[in-house]
């Protein structure tokens, strides 16, 4: 089965809304502002475990992909990912981002790609960069959390800019194309922060879902980064 398209770095900056904060009880008109304005969507997964909150499973991805007529991020925020790789993947999703942290991350990130899909590797505010390391030369896209994953609405860790700089140096020192996307209270302000510190992919839940009108919260953003 041919993977699904996903894209790559281009130099611009790549919106994703994050389905968390999406209105579940009609998601084809939430996501319906965003089907021309954002690069992909992001579908968080929580297990309540790896994080003290459930979300939803891969039953999900194809309604988010027909409702937003975008290629799917699943991250994975969940203790055993590998138990769910392959769902995820015949679900429909084109990047899988699974955490450092999480059991058997290194396996799990060669077999979203041996599976055809592009990876991701997540950290969490307290894990080091050197985590991503030996992965650096198979990832697709490094995610530095902005907030301690499991809510959506937090606040946004300006503390975490400093390691947002260290890995835009690390991939401009792989010479691969690797996303380095942010996730967590990203909002108009705190995207162009992010963006000044090097991060190219902004995960949106609660700033675009909440705003009057999400498809001109997305135009202006786009404008600005
Ligand atoms: C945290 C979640 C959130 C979500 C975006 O576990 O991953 O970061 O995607 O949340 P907002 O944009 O509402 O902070």
């Amino acid at each position: 089965m041919k993977p699904p398209f996903f894209p790559l770095p281009s130099g611009r900056a790549a919106l994703v809304p994050s389905v968390l904060a999406a209105d579940f009880t009609c998601l084809k008109h939430s996501l319906a502002p965003v089907r021309k304005l954002a690069d992909w969507v992001q579908v968080d997964v929580m297990d309540g475990h790896f994080v003290p909150n459930l979300s939803f499973g891969p039953g999900i991805v194809p309604g988010v992909a027909a409702a937003s007529g975008l290629p799917v991020d699943a991250h994975l925020m969940v203790e055993e990912p590998g138990r769910f790789i392959d769902a995820f993947a015949a679900a429909g999703a084109g990047l899988i981002t699974v955490h450092a942290e999480a059991r058997g991350a290194g396996a799990c990130v060669k077999k979203v790609k041996a599976l055809g899909l592009k990876a991701g590797l997540a950290l969490r505010p307290k894990t080091p960069l050197s985590k991503v390391l030996p992965y650096l030369q198979v990832l697709d896209l490094i995610l530095i959390m902005t907030v301690e994953p499991g809510f959506g609405g937090q606040a946004f860790m300006p503390e975490m800019m400093p390691k947002v700089k260290a890995a835009r140096n690390l991939i401009t020192g792989s010479g691969r194309g690797i996303w380095l996307q942010v996730d967590g209270g990203i909002n108009a302000l705190t995207a162009g922060t992010a963006a000044l510190s090097g991060a190219d992919s902004f995960v949106i839940g609660s700033a675009l879902f909440s705003a009057g009108n999400p498809a001109a919260f997305l135009r202006g953003l786009k404008k600005k980064l």
